[in-house]
């Protein structure tokens, strides 16, 4: 039987990547979509190695519906689409709102049309935990209120989040799963692909990185007086292998259902909340080299504390985070120290 087709938009990207390779490994062929706006071309030939044999690309803007259309005439038939394609940095969002209203609302209008002028039902979507803001109580469910947007990147989330509730409830042919992230971090254990330091990094991770391969001074806490145990702010990072792992079983769950409209909401996270301090000193332990820091002010914007309710996603797909934050900090260090060499 031929192998089902999947069409992944930002699958250059950094979570894309991670997830076209997850899956090939679970029997999928992942047809990518990418502007290349915030990726590199290289991402695509590791891929293929990773993968273990070609990978079809189509260097396109997600906007362009009539492109998007012929990528479903010339590929198909597909079996069902995840969406990563959108701009993702907050501080950024705020300097140029347009073109994030743009790209990240007008890409997910156009696939859709495009999925539903040939047919195709499946959708995941990358949302993001931003939706929630400061909640009031801890771990978030996928219950838990939405918040107004602190960032034009917050609402662009939001306003995506409604659209695909909206057309579901119009009974158009479509099943959406809306994924919120939490904190993605780590790389594939080979050392192929991770996060590409393009622009000025604004996530702690990449942060950290950057500091300890001397590429920048050290690594600022951003406040000390949270009503946290250490005062540091606390999240939930999650490695990104089980994060792609996660859509893989999503497109797996939704293939079962016999809904022909569905929307679904799920937190992808571990459950685990972790203080900026315990990040830092996990990576000193699991990779042996030491973070310099300096206590900062409080950043702009930032919730002191979030962690994800993940029950959902364990009981509809069979799915939990599996990798310990030591192993998504080692996995980090290999490929930023790859990049170097
Ligand atoms: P990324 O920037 O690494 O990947 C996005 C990819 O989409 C890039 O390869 C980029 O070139 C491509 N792209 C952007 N606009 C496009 C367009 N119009 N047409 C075609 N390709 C386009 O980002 P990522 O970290 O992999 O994030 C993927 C998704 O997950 C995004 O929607 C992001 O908002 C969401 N998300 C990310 C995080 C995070 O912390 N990384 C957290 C929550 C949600
Ligand atoms: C993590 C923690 C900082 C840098 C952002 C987006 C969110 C989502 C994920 C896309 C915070 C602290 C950071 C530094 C620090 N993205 N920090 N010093 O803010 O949780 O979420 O990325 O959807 O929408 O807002 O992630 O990695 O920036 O910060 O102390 O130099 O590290 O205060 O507590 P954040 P982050």
């Amino acid at each position: 039987m031929a192998q089902p087709k999947i069409i992944v938009t930002g699958g250059a990207g950094y979570i894309g990547s991670h997830t076209v390779v997850e899956l090939a490994s679970n029997g999928y062929t992942s047809i990518l979509i990418d502007d290349f706006s915030n990726s590199e071309t290289f991402v695509v030939d590791r891929l293929a190695k990773l993968c273990g044999g070609e990978i079809r690309c189509h260097e396109i803007d997600c906007r362009d519906r009539s492109a998007v259309a012929r990528v479903f005439e010339e590929e198909g038939p597909i079996s069902g689409v995840i969406h990563f394609a959108a701009f993702k940095s907050v501080g950024e969002s705020q300097q140029k709102p347009l073109a994030y209203y743009a790209n990240n609302v007008g890409s997910l209008i156009s696939i859709v049309e495009v999925m539903l002028e040939f047919g195709v039902r499946d959708l995941v979507f990358s949302s993001s935990c931003t939706v929630y803001g400061q909640a009031t109580e801890l771990p978030v469910t996928e219950a838990s209120p939405t918040v107004a947007p602190a960032s034009v990147y917050g609402a662009t989330k939001q306003i995506c989040e409604q659209i695909l509730r909206d057309a579901v409830a119009s009974g158009v042919p479509l099943r959406a799963s809306r994924l919120r992230y939490f904190n993605p971090i780590g790389a594939h254990p080979s050392g192929e692909i991770g996060e590409l330091p393009l622009g000025e990094p604004q996530n702690l991770v990449p942060i950290i990185l950057e500091s300890v391969a001397g590429q920048r001074g050290p690594v600022q806490i951003f406040g000390g007086d949270w009503s946290t145990p250490d005062g540091s702010c606390i999240r939930d990072y999650i490695h990104v292998v089980d994060l792609a792992a996660a859509h893989v079983k999503c497109l797996a769950w939704m293939s079962e259902q016999s809904e022909d409209s569905l929307l679904e909401t799920l937190n992808i996270g571990t459950g685990r909340g972790i203080s900026v301090r315990e990040a830092i000193a996990t990576f000193e332990r699991a990779t042996g080299e030491s973070v310099e820091i300096v206590e900062g002010d409080r950043r702009d914007g930032d919730i002191e504390q979030i962690y994800a309710s993940v029950e959902r996603a364990e009981r509809l797909l069979g799915w939990r985070a599996e990798r310990s934050l030591e192993e998504a900090m080692k996995d980090a260090w290999r490929w930023r120290s790859g990049l170097r060499g």
